[in-house]
C-alpha cells in the first residue's frame, strides 16, 4: 500500500497510537521534514499529528541519533547564527567554541579502582581560552562515598531502554511495590537530575537519547475525551512497550501520557520547560552543541514557545495554568500563576533565546521571548517579592483603589496575611510568594521555585541573597532533619479540606502539603553555589547522607521537621538517587555547575516595549514601580 493511500484511510478512522506508532514506522523515509510539516499538515489535517512531526516519520530502527538519514544533518548546517552568539549575560563568555566548532571544556573523569571495586574518581576539565583548549591546572581527586557508590548501583539500574539504547530512567524501582502504578514510567521531570549526574559523569549518550526521543513524543496525537491540547506539549512521561507485529515479531514502542492517564488529568506544563533547560544543560556540559542546532529540535524549542507564548486573555507576562501542573501534580491551590511555573517558564525563554537560530523564520518569535523575560521578571520582582517591609505595606494597604497607578494594583484585602508569616519571616530575608492572582497572594513558601528564580536570576542579586537568608534563618523549618521542605507551612483544618479537596495523600506536612522531597537537594546546590555560598548546600547535603542509604532512598518525608520516611513514600525513588549525586558532582565541580545558572541580563532590564513613555500621553506604570523594587 502507498504512503498516500494509507494516509487517506487514516484520516476516516483514526487509528490507535500504538498502530500509528508502527505505521510511522513502515512508510515515511521518503519524506523530508519540512515537507511533512507544510504539505501533508493541510490535506490531513482531522489528525495533524499524524502527519506534523517529521522527526516522528523515522522509522525505528533509525530512530538512534547516529542513525538519522542525510537530510538531517545537510538540514542543520544551513541554520544561521544563534542569538547566544549576542547573549550579554555574564556566564556566557565561552561562546566563541560555538563558532569555531570546538568542544569546550569536555568533562573527563576516570574511575579509580582497587581489585574489582571502584573507589574513587578523578575528574579534570578544560576551558576555552581565546579559540583554544586549555587543560584547566587543577585535577580533583575525590573518594566516593558507601552512599555515592550504592546510588551509582541504583541510578544504573533504573536505566530504561529502548531499541537497545538508553532513553531515560524509571522513577522508581521499589522491589516491594505491589502497585507501581506510573513510577515505572520515565518522568521527564524526574529525569532531570539523572540526566545531570551523567553528564556530570561524562556520559552524554542517554542524555542525547532521551531529548530526541521526547522530541518525537511532542506532536503525538493526544486526547482527553477527544479534545487535543496544543501541539508543543511535551508528555510528563512515557514507557517502552513491546507489542505484537504478527505471530513471530514484536516491536518495542514508546507510550507517553500527555495527563490523559494521569491522576486528576493533570496537564505537564513544565515537561516541555524542562526539556528546554536540560538541552541547554547538554550542550553546555558536554559541548556538543550541533544537537541543539539540528532542525527538528529547532523546531521542537519553537513549538514549546509559541505554546507557551500564545496570546490568551491574560492580564499578567506570568504563564496561567490548572492546578497540579508542574511537580506538584495534585490539587495543592497551585492554579493561576504558581511560582513554579514563572521560573521554569523564565529559565526556558532564557535557554531557547540563547539556543534558537536568528534567521527570517524566527525572529519575530525571538523578539517575543526577549519582550516577555522583561517583562516576566519585573512582574515577578516587583509582584511577588516578600520581606518585612513588604508585609508591612501590604498590612496598612488601602483597598478598592480605580486607578492605573494604585499602590495595591491586585487588590489584595490586608486580613490575608496569614497569622503565621507575621512571627515567621526574619528581619534579614525575603522570599517569592507562591502564586498571585487578582485579590489573592498565597504566602506559602514554595521550595523549588524560589531556588529556580535565584539559579535562572528571575529574582534580582539582592532578592536571590535574601532568599538564602531565609533558608539560613529558618532552616529547622525547611530543612529540619531532611531537606528540603516543598513548601512552607501546611494547609491544614479547614484549609486542607477546602483547598485540597481532603486530599488523604496531601494530609498536612505529608507528601506535596509540606512533606520533605530529597530531591531539591540538586537545585538548593545549584542556588548556593550560584551565590557562593556552598556550604550552605554542603550542611544540607551531609544531613541527607547520613540517612538516604539506611532509608533506602525514599521518595518524601513527613512531619514538620521532616522526621519520618513518607506514608505512602516510594523507596528507591531514582530521583532522590540522582539529586543526591548531581548534588555531591556539583559540589566538587564548580566551574560546570557554573554552566548550569544564569548572571543577570542587564540588557533586558531596560527594555520595556509599551511605548507609553514615546508617546507621553500616558505614564508607563512600569517607571512609578520600579521605585519600589529592588533591581540592582
Ligand atoms: C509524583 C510527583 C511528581 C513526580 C512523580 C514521579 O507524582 O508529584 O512530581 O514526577 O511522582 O516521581
Amino acid at each position: 500500500m502507498s504512503a498516500i493511500h494509507l494516509l487517506r484511510k487514516l484520516s476516516k478512522k483514526p487509528p490507535s497510537r500504538l498502530h500509528r506508532n508502527l505505521l510511522s514506522s513502515t512508510f515515511s523515509m521518503d519524506l523530508p521534514p519540512d515537507l511533512a510539516r507544510t504539505t501533508l499538515i493541510r490535506p490531513f489535517s482531522n489528525h495533524p499529528a499524524i502527519f506534523t512531526n517529521s522527526h516522528r516519520l523515522i522509522p525505528s530502527c533509525f530512530r538512534q541519533s547516529n542513525l538519522l538519514p542525510n537530510w538531517v544533518s545537510e538540514k542543520t548546517k544551513s541554520i544561521g547564527l544563534s542569538s547566544r552568539e549576542f547573549s550579554t549575560s555574564v556566564v556566557e563568555t565561552n561562546t566563541s567554541d560555538r563558532v569555531v566548532g570546538l568542544s569546550p571544556n569536555p568533562l573527563v573523569i576516570e574511575r579509580i579502582h582497587k581489585g574489582e571495586e571502584t573507589i574513587g574518581e578523578s575528574v579534570s576539565g578544560g576551558e576555552i581560552i581565546g579559540n583554544e583548549i586549555k587543560k584547566s591546572e587543577e585535577t580533583l581527586v575525590r573518594e566516593e562515598s558507601e552512599a555515592e557508590k550504592e546510588a551509582w548501583r541504583i541510578l544504573e539500574d533504573a536505566v530504561v531502554r529502548y531499541c537497545g539504547s538508553p532513553v531515560g530512567t524509571v522513577a522508581a524501582n521499589d522491589p516491594g511495590d505491589k502497585l507501581p502504578l506510573n513510577y515505572d514510567q520515565v518522568f521527564i521531570r524526574d529525569f532531570v537530575p539523572s540526566a545531570l549526574a551523567f553528564l556530570l559523569k561524562g556520559e552524554g549518550e542517554i542524555v542525547r537519547n532521551f531529548l530526541l526521543h521526547t522530541l518525537q513524543l511532542q506532536s503525538w496525537e493526544k486526547t482527553v475525551d477527544c479534545y487535543s491540547p496544543g501541539q508543543g506539549l511535551m508528555p510528563a512521561s512515557f514507557k517502552v512497550r513491546t507489542v505484537a507485529l504478527d505471530e513471530n515479531t514484536t516491536e518495542e514502542v514508546l507510550d507517553p501520557d500527555f495527563g490523559e492517564s494521569a491522576i486528576g488529568r493533570v496537564a505537564p506544563v513544565d515537561s516541555g520547560l524542562w526539556w528546554i533547560i536540560l538541552l541547554r544543560a547538554y550542550g553546555k556540559l558536554t559541548g556538543d552543541f550541533s544537537l541543539q542546532e539540528r532542525i527538528d529540535v529547532q523546531t521542537g524549542i519553537k513549538l514549546i514557545m509559541n505554546l507557551c507564548l500564545a496570546d490568551g486573555f491574560d492580564m499578567f507576562p506570568t504563564l496561567l495554568v490548572t492546578d497540579g501542573s508542574c511537580m506538584i501534580d495534585r490539587r495543592m491551590g497551585i492554579h493561576g500563576h504558581p511560582l513554579e511555573i514563572q521560573s521554569l517558564f523564565y529559565s526556558a525563554l532564557r535557554c531557547s533565546r540563547e539556543m534558537l537560530s536568528v534567521n527570517d523564520s524566527s525572529s519575530n518569535l525571538v523578539r517575543a521571548i526577549s519582550n516577555r523575560l522583561s517583562a516576566l521578571s519585573f512582574h515577578i520582582r516587583e509582584y511577588y517579592w516578600v520581606d518585612i517591609k513588604k508585609i508591612n505595606e501590604i498590612y496598612r494597604y488601602k483597598t478598592e483603589e480605580y486607578s492605573t497607578d494604585a499602590t495595591n494594583k491586585f487588590n489584595i484585602y490586608p486580613e490575608q496575611i496569614p497569622p503565621w508569616l507575621m512571627d515567621w519571616i526574619p528581619e534579614q530575608g525575603g522570599y517569592l510568594l507562591g502564586n498571585l492572582q487578582p485579590a489573592h497572594m498565597d504566602f506559602r513558601f514554595f521550595t523549588l521555585g524560589n531556588f529556580w528564580s535565584v539559579v535562572s536570576s528571575l529574582s534580582t542579586p539582592k532578592q536571590n541573597e535574601a532568599i538564602l537568608n531565609l533558608i539560613e534563618a529558618k532552616w529547622d523549618d525547611i530543612i529540619g532533619n531532611m531537606p528540603l521542605k516543598i513548601c512552607y507551612p501546611a494547609l491544614e483544618y479547614d484549609d486542607w479540606r477546602i483547598i485540597t479537596g481532603s486530599d488523604p495523600k496531601n494530609t498536612p506536612w505529608s507528601y506535596h502539603n509540606s512533606g520533605s522531597w530529597p530531591t531539591l537537594l540538586w537545585q538548593f546546590t545549584l542556588a548556593c553555589m550560584k551565590m557562593g555560598r556552598p556550604e550552605l548546600a554542603e550542611k544540607a547535603l551531609a544531613l541527607a547522607e547520613k540517612r538516604l542509604m539506611a532509608d533506602r532512598w525514599p521518595e518524601y518525608y513527613d512531619t514538620r521537621s521532616g522526621k519520618f520516611i513518607g506514608k505512602q513514600s516510594r523507596l528507591y525513588q531514582t530521583w532522590t538517587v540522582a539529586g543526591f549525586l548531581t548534588s555531591k558532582l556539583l559540589l566538587a565541580n564548580p566551574e560546570m555547575a557554573s554552566k548550569l545558572f544564569w548572571e543577570e541580563d542587564y540588557e533586558l532590564l531596560d527594555i520595556c516595549v509599551c511605548g507609553l513613555s514615546k508617546s507621553g500621553r500616558r505614564k508607563c506604570s512600569r517607571v512609578a514601580a520600579k521605585t519600589q523594587i529592588l533591581v540592582r
